[in-house]
This record gives structure tokens, C-alpha cells and sequence, in this order.
């Protein structure tokens, strides 16, 4: 090994501790921009330091390495464009996309460098075999099922399950085609031909795994899909035997299985029941969940403000609703506002509120919520039973005590259980239903009163309400 070579590994190993301390520091609000930023900044010197490599090893024609300047100059228009245009709402389908591409361009780079290996040696070594097909196989699945998960966050694709016939027994099928042609590879008998198909098995079994989900699992599968495109990335690291490339893959392979396992739990679904698909899709009845005589009561701003605020205590439960209206400001004024006034206010945070883990938490921080306010499920449940108000906003399935029976789309998922309060308020503009599309029971609880509005112009009036007839 040259000295070159010893420091470029070096700048490699820097790069890598920037990505552990930058995921370290995206623990925190406080501290996750910086952690943001260090981890780019790893990113950028990466990708620099491997284009030095290229031309001093000599291993770039001047045609590849004007290619390769058109290619990382749209991708980082793109990037930069797309990152400062997108809105809050559209982060998951932008995370799916972000997926798609990371899995293809990992499964590329296998079969880059089959086709490389062949050319150059005529026989290829186990440790890329069996590298490539992982990573051909992980990647192939991850590109077509996040552009289907992508798709149906977007609505370009029907977001309910949509069951293919026979596609279980099609992807039981491709699955033994492709142990067949992995084995194929490893022997080293027709490698290119034998990873093409296995390309083209995985394209199709990624497309089949996602159309049946739906509903309220989508946010573990994309999170799971995050999980593929993070370990795709590590074998293409294994193929090209780059150390930068195993680890940013293990990192983002396991921080993705982490995310995955967590948000299961919270929806209180077996990762394997979801990816087998239609688990908790119940009979996708709409309006299958009603119960009680249906009458749901109406409040107005005045009615619902002199009522927060002559309450002990209230806790404000944020949905994807105040994400659409981009109302945490308004709700960050009234919570202040009802605490001058010397209610006690908390905010209840359900850990898949909204389309994104941490939606509502990132929300509120822009707003400059006090953090210790902010209290996850298992913290907020015990204290509804002593709560005058809680006061929900764009919030839905995650409030619906439909979900403590079986038999529909949100069975099972642990909830807020709001409906223990003494008295609940919803803002919200119609009784239209969340994402897995059920009417809420908790609408036709008596103790709970609707207020119909846009979240944003709701808020304001009851701030304003509670500043005219409450003082
Ligand atoms: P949802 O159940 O999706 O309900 C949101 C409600 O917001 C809707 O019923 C809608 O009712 C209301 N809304 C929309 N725009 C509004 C506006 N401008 N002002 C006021 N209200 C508005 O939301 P949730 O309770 O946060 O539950 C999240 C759901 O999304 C869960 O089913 C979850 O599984 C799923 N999901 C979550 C994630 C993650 S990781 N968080 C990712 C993907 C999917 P109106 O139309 O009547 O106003």
C-alpha cells in the first residue's frame, strides 16, 4: 500500500466517524442540524476524495469522467431542489423516492462489477458472488417497492391493499428461481446472465410485496424498505471493497431496522405479518368501525375557547391534519396562551401521528414547543383520566378506540386514549377519515364535541376567542 493509499483510507475512516457522530447527534432536536450537517459534510469529502482516487490511479477515461460531472451535477440540482421545494407532508413519498434510488444504484454496482471481474479474470471470487447477488437481489426488491410505496404516499397508486392473485405463490416461485441462479453465479457459470435474471426476479417480487400493504402499515414498510436500501448499500461496500460504503450501509441498514422494529410495536403489528400483507386491513368496510347513535355534536370557537379556558389541565393531541395546515405555530400560541392563563398544557404525541416518524415532534420544535411538554404515548395515556380538555387536532386514527376491537384496519394499534377524558374537542374540517379510511368512534362519543374548521383558522379563532371572552 502506497502512502496515498494510507491516507486516503484515513480521510475514508474520518468520513465514517462523521456519519456515527452525526447520527449520534440527530438524537436531540437540539443538536440534530449539526448532526445534519456533519454527517453531509463526511458525505461531500467521501465523494471527493474517491474522484482524486479515480484520477490519480488512472482508472477514469476523460469521456466516464465527463459523464460522471453531468451525473453528480443534476443529482445535486435535483437534490437541492427538490430538498428546498418539498413540504413537510410530502417527506415520506421524498424518503421512499431517496430509497428507490439508493437500492438501483447499489444493485448497479454489482452488476458493474461482475461484468468488471469478468472481463478482467474470467472468474470471479466467492466474497463477490455471493455479495452481488445480495446485493442485486436486496436492491432489485427496494427499487421497485419504494417507487410503489412512493407512489402510494403521492396518491398516483390507489394507497388501500391491493391484492394480486396468485402473487404469493409468484414470489414463492421467483423466490426458488432465484436460489437457482445465485447458485448459478457462485459456481461461476454464466454470472451476467444469471444476476440479470435474478435483477429482474427481484424488480417483480418488490412490486408484489408492496402493492398488498396498505393503510396504516405503510410508514413500517417504508421504514423497512429505508432498512434493504442501507444493507443493499453495504454489500455494493463488499463488492467494491470499500470500507466507507459497508459502513455508511450498516449504518443506515440498522438505524432503518431500529425505526422499523419501534414503529411496529407502536401499531402493535409483527413485521413479518406486514410484509406478508393485508395484516390489520380487517374488512376495509368504510364506516365498518361506527358505533353509539351516530349523533355527533357540533361546538362553536366561543363555546369551545371559554371551555380551555376555565380547564385545570389540557392536553393538545397533534395529527397530520396540523401538518396539512401548517398550523404548529397556532397551536404552540394557544398552548401559551392557556398557560398564562394557569391551565397546565401538555401535548400528546403518538409515535406514528402524521406520515413520518417524528412529524408532529418536528412540528412542534419549529414552533419552539417547550420540549418537556411533549409526551409520548406511554407517558400522556395514564393522564387523560385527569384531563378537563383534550383538545385534537387533524389528528384521527390514532385517537380511535375502534382500534381496541378487532376486526378493522386499526385493530390493534396501541391509541391515545382521549375518549378517558373528561371532555374532548376536535378540530378538524369535516368528518372525513385518516389515512386507513374508517369513520372514528370517538366523533360519536357524547363527551366529545366537533369543531369544524381548517386546523390554521380554527386555532387562530380560538385564540382570539379565548382573548375576547375569557380576558
Ligand atoms: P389521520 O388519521 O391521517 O387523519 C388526519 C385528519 O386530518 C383527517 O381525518 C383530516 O380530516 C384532517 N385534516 C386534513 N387536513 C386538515 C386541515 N387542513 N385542517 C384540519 N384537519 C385536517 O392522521 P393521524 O391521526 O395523525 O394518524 C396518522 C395516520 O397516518 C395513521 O393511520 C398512520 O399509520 C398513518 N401514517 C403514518 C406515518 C408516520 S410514520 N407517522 C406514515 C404514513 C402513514 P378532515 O379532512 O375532516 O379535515
Amino acid at each position: 500500500m502506497t502512502a496515498f493509499d494510507t491516507w486516503v483510507h484515513l480521510v475514508y475512516l474520518a468520513c465514517a466517524t462523521c456519519f456515527v457522530i452525526g447520527l449520534h447527534l440527530m438524537n436531540a432536536p437540539a443538536t440534530a442540524r449539526r448532526g445534519n450537517r456533519l454527517s453531509a459534510a463526511g458525505m461531500a469529502a467521501a465523494v471527493a476524495t474517491t474522484a482524486v482516487v479515480l484520477v490519480v490511479h488512472r482508472q477514469i477515461t476523460a469521456v466516464a469522467a465527463a459523464v460522471l460531472a453531468v451525473g453528480v451535477l443534476a443529482g445535486t440540482v435535483a437534490g437541492l431542489v427538490t430538498a428546498r421545494r418539498v413540504r413537510m407532508t410530502a417527506m415520506p413519498q421524498l424518503v421512499s423516492l431517496f430509497n428507490a434510488v439508493g437500492g438501483g444504484a447499489a444493485a448497479l454496482i454489482a452488476l458493474g462489477e461482475v461484468v468488471r471481474h469478468g472481463d478482467l479474470t474470467g472468474r470471479l471470487p466467492v466474497q463477490i458472488t455471493v455479495t452481488a447477488v445480495l446485493d442485486v437481489l436486496i436492491g432489485g426488491v427496494t427499487f421497485t417497492g419504494s417507487l410503489v410505496a412512493s407512489g402510494k404516499l403521492a396518491g398516483l397508486v390507489p394507497g388501500r391493499p391491493i391484492a394480486v392473485p396468485g402473487g404469493r405463490l409468484l414470489v414463492v416461485l421467483l423466490g426458488a428461481a432465484t436460489a437457482g441462479l445465485a447458485a448459478l453465479v457462485v459456481a461461476g457459470r454464466a454470472e451476467i446472465a444469471a444476476l440479470t435474471g435474478i435483477a429482474a426476479a427481484a424488480l417483480i417480487v418488490g412490486v408484489l410485496m408492496t402493492l398488498p400493504i396498505g393503510g396504516a402499515d405503510m410508514p413500517v414498510v417504508i421504514s423497512l424498505l429505508n432498512a434493504f436500501t442501507g444493507t443493499a448499500v453495504a454489500m455494493a461496500g463488499f463488492v467494491l471493497e470499500s470500507s466507507l460504503l459497508i459502513i455508511a450501509g450498516a449504518l443506515v441498514g440498522a438505524a432503518g431496522a431500529i425505526l422499523t422494529k419501534l414503529m411496529a410495536d407502536a401499531m402493535n403489528r409483527p413485521i413479518g405479518a406486514i410484509v406478508a400483507g393485508g395484516f390489520g386491513t380487517g374488512d376495509d368496510t368504510p364506516g365498518a368501525a361506527v358505533s353509539g347513535d351516530g349523533t355527533v355534536r357540533e361546538i362553536t370557537v366561543d363555546d369551545a375557547a371559554i371551555q380551555l379556558a376555565y380547564a385545570g389541565k389540557v392536553v393538545i393531541v397533534p395529527g397530520y391534519g396540523l401538518a396539512a395546515a401548517q398550523a404548529q405555530h397556532e397551536v404552540v400560541a394557544l398552548a401559551q396562551a392557556l398557560t398564562e392563563r394557569g391551565v397546565e398544557v401538555g401535548y400528546g404525541i403518538h409515535p406514528v401521528a402524521g406520515r413520518m416518524p417524528g412529524h408532529m415532534n418536528v412540528l412542534l420544535a419549529e414552533a419552539n414547543a417547550p420540549y418537556p411538554e411533549l409526551k409520548d404515548l406511554e407517558e400522556i395515556n395514564p393522564e387523560f383520566a385527569r384531563t378537563d380538555v383534550v383538545l385534537v387536532v387533524g389528528a384521527n386514527d390514532v385517537t380511535n378506540p375502534a382500534a381496541r376491537r378487532p376486526g378493522n384496519p386499526v385493530s390493534g394499534m396501541p391509541i391515545l386514549d382521549v375518549d378517558r377524558a373528561r371532555s374532548v374537542i376536535v378540530v378538524k374540517r369535516s368528518l372525513g377519515h385518516g389515512y386507513a379510511g374508517i369513520d372514528n368512534e370517538l366523533y360519536t362519543d357524547p363527551k366529545t364535541a366537533m369543531l369544524f374548521a381548517d386546523a390554521k383558522a380554527g386555532l387562530a379563532a380560538l385564540i382570539a376567542g379565548l382573548h375576547a371572552y375569557a380576558g
